[in-house]
């Protein structure tokens, strides 16, 4: 689309702008520069301005609009975060009906298939199309005048929601497309929103720290979120957008399609063009049946290394005129053909439920199926969440369940099978004392969690410690769940405090624990000691306090017991802090067995100073800029938060602002471009490490 000049041109108007002041001309220049900067960012995934520089040109645009309503902003890219709620969503017809895919499963059916293209397509030379087909959901987009006009859901296929201020918030869905230049004036396109597997997480992990239940898929993170009113909230949850169809055109007079667009692949070029996201890069041509099952099959080996969840690949005959010619059926073409990869869902039977009570008293029901293997892990366990998840399921012991475990996400149960029940199943009775400690739970008004309120609760002590000793908490390798159990049982632990008063002369003698592994734990242990303050926040397991909160709650302090001393209020103003986890946090440090707790910890030497705020107040890192590019070793978030504890910052791009470049492997332009500017550092990996120290 932008060729290397073009970009070049962008980049030293966006300059201009910064300084100059702003009339109708360099508006229309900002918009183009926000344009194309979006586009690099969320289509291209190559970001070429830094953060703070495409805030400011932004606001710019922004601000001159809001003093200039006489002119007409439509489709400009500040019309993406209006405020406001969506009234409702409007059912609208769609221009063709969207059909769906015939399934198959394996080679035979794709065999079969490939028969009947050919039969129908006589002897012309045929050839397929091979892309991924996205797991999210379906979405129809109407292009007008080169503007988006609207965007709708797919609906039963004919008539679906009207969604586009939603659609408006997906940044790789674009405002305005050149499509005249093409000699279209109207388009349908059908596409997949599709949310990333990373932000899915991210998002369902700030659930879970607010102590709410997280989504169950990608899926439906992606369906639902569609649907919310309030488009920042959607705008919140990143979600992305694929285009894989064009449904339908309508050309401005005189005009005809090009004919380099009369395929699929053609089709799917033009879409890239126009500046869609598609699946461009991973769609291959064959003419042969043998070469598709091929790539279909690799394919599926490496889903799960895509950043998005896939559910299979779609093969479709490449030329339009074929496709016509072969035609369709009432529900889906017949020129077309999903391969399913192997179910991640699988039946079973529910043979019982369990109360795992939680480091919070929390009560968890937990269900214990016959073992079932679903996409090659065998599963006889899985968490139900809470009573209302169970209630709403109307799930029974002896049921028929349907789990479901896509990606990395926790398998769970989609559903039960009311209709096979034979008579013999019986209710789920939801106990009303701990099943450890025996005490009464209670649940407030407002939550969906049981609760044992009994501090004292032998599994919630446990489960305190295990939480203390793991990975993202004080880290301490070798004491896991299972010895934690065994120490506490023999006596050596009654609370955290006690790992670090260990009897290690009686420890050495328990079975499976020699001199080694003994002295491997008691290093673990001493190396806990200076853990960062952050993770020492998080390991005391206060309700709501995940690892963000925590990170937070350690940055406004200099040694933990500043944090005794301040008021419900004062945690409050901390970013991600509401009500609730303020009430939490505020109540934990009042308590005076907390205290008391923390001070023994201490006495024990480990470390309460935020050392890294202390680092970084005195140098370490303050006023250097850092960006990561590349496959690295390390994840680069961790990367990144190396370079925020020593007071370092991260930019979004390469300009002159950079200081260091960390390349990782198979770096690309933004390499090239910090060896063209000269003056950015570039350190490899180890480099980076040795630096930091
Ligand atoms: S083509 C007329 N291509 O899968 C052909 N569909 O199970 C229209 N899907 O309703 C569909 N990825 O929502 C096509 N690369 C892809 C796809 C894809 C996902 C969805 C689409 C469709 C559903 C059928």
């Amino acid at each position: 689309m932008y060729q290397l000049q073009e970009e070049q041109r962008l980049l030293d108007l966006s300059k201009q702008l910064a300084k100059s002041d702003i009339h109708e001309q360099e508006a229309k220049q900002l918009r183009e520069v926000i344009e194309y900067a979006d586009w690099k960012y969320y289509v291209k995934d190559d970001p070429i301005i830094a953060d703070a520089e495409y805030d400011a040109l932004f606001k710019k645009l922004k601000d001159f609009e809001a003093q200039h309503p006489e002119l007409d902003h439509q489709g400009s890219p500040t019309t993406r975060v209006a405020s406001g709620l969506n009234a409702d969503f409007p059912s609208v017809e769609h221009l063709v009906p969207m059909l769906s895919l015939e399934n198959s499963y394996n080679a035979a059916d794709l065999l079969d298939w490939d028969r009947k293209c050919r039969e129908q397509s006589a002897d012309a030379l045929l050839e397929y199309t091979v892309e991924p087909k996205f797991d999210g959901a379906s979405i129809s987009l109407v292009y007008e005048a080169d503007q988006l006009q609207r965007a709708a859901t797919r609906g039963n296929g004919v008539q679906g929601d009207e969604i586009t201020r939603n659609a408006m918030q997906i940044r790789s869905i674009p405002l305005k497309v050149n499509m005249s230049q093409y000699g279209i004036r109207q388009m349908e396109i059908r596409g997949e929103v599709v949310i990333h597997k990373q932000k899915f997480q991210e998002y369902n992990q700030k659930l879970i720290d607010k102590g709410e239940q997280p989504l169950a898929n990608a899926r439906n993170a992606a369906s639902g979120s569609l649907r919310i009113k309030d488009p920042l909230e959607v705008g919140r949850r990143n979600l992305d957008a694929f285009l894989y169809h064009v449904s339908d055109t309508v050309m401005l007079e005189n005009q005809e399609m090009p004919a380099s667009f009369r395929s699929h692949a053609g089709l799917l070029n033009m879409m890239d063009s126009l500046g869609f996201k598609t699946s461009s890069a991973s769609t291959r041509k064959f003419s042969q049946i043998q070469e598709v099952i091929q790539y279909v099959e690799e394919f599926e080996a490496h889903r799960d290394n895509l950043p998005y969840e896939i559910d299979g690949m779609v093969i479709k005959v490449n030329s339009l005129a074929l496709q016509e010619q072969i035609g369709q059926t009432s529900h889906h073409p017949r020129w077309a053909m999903a391969f399913k990869f192997k179910a991640r869902q699988a039946r079973s039977i529910l043979l019982g439920v369990e109360y795992q009570v939680g480091r919070t008293g929390s009560i968890t029901p937990v269900a214990k199926i016959e073992p079932v293997s679903v996409g090659g892990v065998t599963i006889s366990s899985l968490s139900l969440f809470n009573e209302e998840v169970v209630r709403e399921k109307q799930l029974k012991i002896g049921d028929t369940v349907l789990i479901e475990r896509a990606g990395d996400v926790i398998p769970y149960v989609v559903k039960s099978f009311p209709e096979l029940r034979q008579g013999h199943e019986t209710e789920i009775v939801f106990p009303t004392h701990c099943p450890v400690c025996h005490e009464s739970l209670y649940k407030p008004e407002s939550e969906a969690v049981w609760r044992c309120t009994n501090l004292n609760c032998e599994a919630q002590v446990i489960e305190r410690m295990i939480h203390f000793t793991s990975k993202d908490a004080m880290d301490i390798r070798g004491l896991g769940d299972s010895l934690v159990r065994r120490f506490y049982e023999a006596g050596f632990l009654k609370n955290i405090v006690g790992i670090y008063h260990l009897p290690f002369e009686q420890i050495q003698g328990m079975e499976g624990l020699g001199e080694k592994s003994a002295n491997k734990l008691k290093e673990a242990i001493e190396k806990s000691k200076t853990q960062p303050l952050h993770r020492l926040i998080f390991g005391l397991g206060i309700r709501y306090v995940g690892e963000t909160t925590a990170k937070s709650l350690a940055r406004t302090v200099e040694h933990l017991s500043d944090l005794y001393h301040k008021s419900k209020e004062e945690f409050l103003v901390i970013e991600d802090v509401g009500e609730k986890v303020a009430q939490s946090i505020y109540e934990f440090f009042s308590h005076q067995d907390n205290r008391q707790i923390l001070d023994e910890l201490e006495q024990a030497g480990v470390c309460m100073q935020n050392v890294q705020k202390q680092e970084a107040m005195s140098g370490g890192l303050s006023g250097k800029t850092f960006l990561f590019t590349g496959t690295m070793n390390m994840k680069r978030s961790e990367a990144e938060a190396l370079v925020e504890e020593r007071g370092g910052r991260l930019l979004g791009s390469v300009s002159t602002k950079l200081n260091y470049l960390v390349v990782g492997e198979d770096a690309g332009s933004k390499l090239e471009k910090a060896k063209k500017l000269g003056s950015v550092h570039i350190l490899s990996e180890e480099e980076f490490m040795a630096l930091i120290g």
